[in-house]
């Protein structure tokens, strides 16, 4: 359930007309429900109430300052996967404490400043990285607080792109290889072993893989107790899908009981880096038609581009388009497109559509997730607004970018001469 609504033929957001937002900041612009926000969070937190977790969002989804200030606010942490959203998240005043690092590639300087910042515990994902957070901690004078992301080899059912539980994937290491890890570990100054993690892809719409992974990991659990290697954390990363186009994805509530009742009595700290799920349907890109065209096929181009939201172009992802006055209206075939310079700029193919005209708003659903937070200035064109509305009001969280920032950092040389 969101809180995009139509109300006598006009799209609403709570309580906001998205035709006035998009007057007052111009077009196009991402629009979120703080209430929906905060609606997901709490359905997603309260399924785990009765057990010992933190339910640390993954900025990658969203980053905003303000969205993570949100989830912060209800209790929750943050999943980050970089010092720049380190940074993000501690502007956002999210408890170090319950912030966690995720990522195969982390820098020296990156894990330097997690730990300075008294994060949770870093997720290791190789022998290599985890030698650097020894030599970094060494020199802190301190013990890092680790768990080690492992690979249980579990085929997510999603998309090839967002799988990352597969032997063949970057992530993790090998579940069969990581009780010698824990026990290189375990032996290290410098290192405090906390926990176990591990993530197994995006937009999983079966709780099946997510029991299996569960399944491997407490078998692994064991082994490592056998060896005297007690956790307090058992990290099971995010992956519950949403519904894009009649997708059925597990409730967060039947997620959470198939968890529970594969933990069984296991003993530690829960850790859900949920995503897509908290904030996917909490948003929407609002873009203006600007032209229409008729030839072989029928096109809609818009103000928003695959810069603007990349999954259509990435990943063939669906995302239902709305007209934001008068949606039942008589429809045609279409490509909804952007001003982009490539083919692959879409949002939608060939794709029933209202039959709109020049000037006339569009509504991209279920945008939220994995929409701003992959954007790009491509064809040098400013990144979009975003906006988050609270009832009856909405507040500028990103304002828009302007040439002036596109071009911010740049320099030319003395040698280039002046120009014309
Ligand atoms: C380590 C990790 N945790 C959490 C997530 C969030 O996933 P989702 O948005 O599908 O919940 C991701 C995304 O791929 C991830 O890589």
């Amino acid at each position: 359930m969101h809180d995009f609504q139509y109300k006598n033929d006009t799209l609403y957001c709570e309580d906001i007309a998205v035709s006035a937002v998009a007057e007052a900041v111009g077009t196009p612009f991402y629009l979120y429900s703080a209430a929906t926000l905060t609606r997901h969070f709490a359905a997603f937190d309260q399924a785990f109430a009765d057990i010992p977790h933190i339910t640390c969002f993954a900025a990658k989804s969203c980053a905003n300052i303000a969205i993570l200030r949100l989830f912060a606010g209800l209790g929750g942490g943050t999943d980050i996967v970089s010092g720049g959203e380190l940074f993000r998240a501690r502007t956002a005043g999210v408890d170090p404490g319950k912030i966690v690092y995720s990522g195969v590639g982390k820098t020296a300087a990156e894990i330097r400043t997690a730990l300075e910042s008294g994060i949770l515990m870093l997720n290791v994902e190789s022998e290599q990285e985890l030698a650097v957070i020894q030599t970094v901690a060494a020199g802190m004078g301190l013990k890092a607080p680790v768990s080690f992301r492992v690979n249980p080899d579990v085929d997510p059912k999603t998309h090839a792109y967002i799988s990352t539980g597969l032997a063949k994937n970057k992530f993790g290491i090998p579940i069969g290889d990581a009780l010698r890890v824990y026990l290189a570990a375990s032996k290290m100054a410098n290192i405090a072993i906390k926990g176990v993690s591990c993530h197994i892809g995006s937009q999983l719409t079966l709780v099946s893989p997510f029991v299996e992974s569960l399944a491997k990991v407490k078998g692994f659990i064991a082994h490592l107790a056998e060896q005297g290697i007690g956790i307090t954390h058992l990290d099971l990363g995010g992956g519950l899908g949403i519904r894009y186009n009649g997708e059925e994805p597990p409730l967060p509530s039947e997620y959470a009981r198939a968890i529970k009742q594969e933990l069984g009595s296991l003993h530690c700290t829960l850790i859900l880096e949920p995503g897509r799920v908290l904030v996917g349907n909490a948003g929407a890109l609002v873009t203006r038609v600007l032209y229409t065209k008729e030839g072989l096929k029928k096109f809609i181009i818009v103000d928003a581009g695959m810069n603007d939201l990349a999954r259509p172009s990435l990943y063939d992802a669906f995302h239902h388009i709305q007209a934001v006055e008068r949606p039942n209206r008589e429809q045609a075939v279409a490509d909804v497109v952007g001003p982009i310079c490539e083919t692959g700029d879409f949002l939608a193919r060939e794709r029933p559509m209202p039959k709109v005209e020049a000037d006339e708003l569009l509504a991209v659903m279920s945008a939220g997730a994995y929409g701003f937070s992959m954007s790009s200035n491509y064809n040098s064109r400013p990144r979009v607004a975003e906006v988050l509305v609270h009832g009856d009001a909405f507040h500028v969280i990103r304002a828009r970018e302007t040439y002036e920032t596109l071009i911010q950092g740049e320099s030319i040389p003395e040698f280039l001469g002046k120009g014309a």
